[in-house]
């Protein structure tokens, strides 16, 4: 199960990429912002992130105007692993070697057909592991050091 969520900034890529999760039968679950008024990112970020570091989604998406505000604060959730991507290697290797299991767009930079492309690139790539895994472990040891 995924989790999705946006600001107003990346309100209307985020519905069209549910539109495109529909579409391809994944399961998500939208979080916020429910409108196209002003809200503050982090909030939205939070409450997504918490979720996947908790466990209740596998994964997430999170869509600001440039993926730059809700990637940083997403972060900051210990266990969390988001990647701001606006190329479709970038979202591979997200999963591949950096078992990411956020990413962020933005929605002021990056097109919908390009965004639904690295969207299914990120759903459908699994985690290589090995000498990766060991990489991973890293990161995750840095939350407590
Ligand atoms: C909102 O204007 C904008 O700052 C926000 O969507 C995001 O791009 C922040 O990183």
């Amino acid at each position: 199960m995924l989790v999705i969520a946006s600001d107003h900034a990346g309100y209307a890529l985020k519905q069209e990429l549910m539109e495109h999760l529909k579409a391809r039968g994944t399961a998500f679950e939208d979080v916020g912002t429910y409108s196209p008024e002003s809200c503050h990112y982090p909030i939205y970020a939070e409450k997504a992130a918490r979720a996947v570091a908790e466990g209740r989604y596998e994964k997430g998406i999170l869509i600001c105007g440039t993926g730059l505000g809700m990637s940083m604060a997403a972060n900051k959730i210990p266990g969390i692993r988001c990647a701001l991507v606006s190329d479709c290697f970038s979202a591979e290797m997200c999963r591949a070697h950096n078992n990411a299991n956020m990413i962020a767009l933005g929605g002021r930079v990056i097109g919908p057909e390009l965004a639904k492309r690295m969207v299914d690139i990120f759903l459908d790539t699994d985690f290589l592991g090995g000498k990766h895994a060991v990489r991973v472990d890293m990161i995750t040891a840095l939350e407590t050091k």
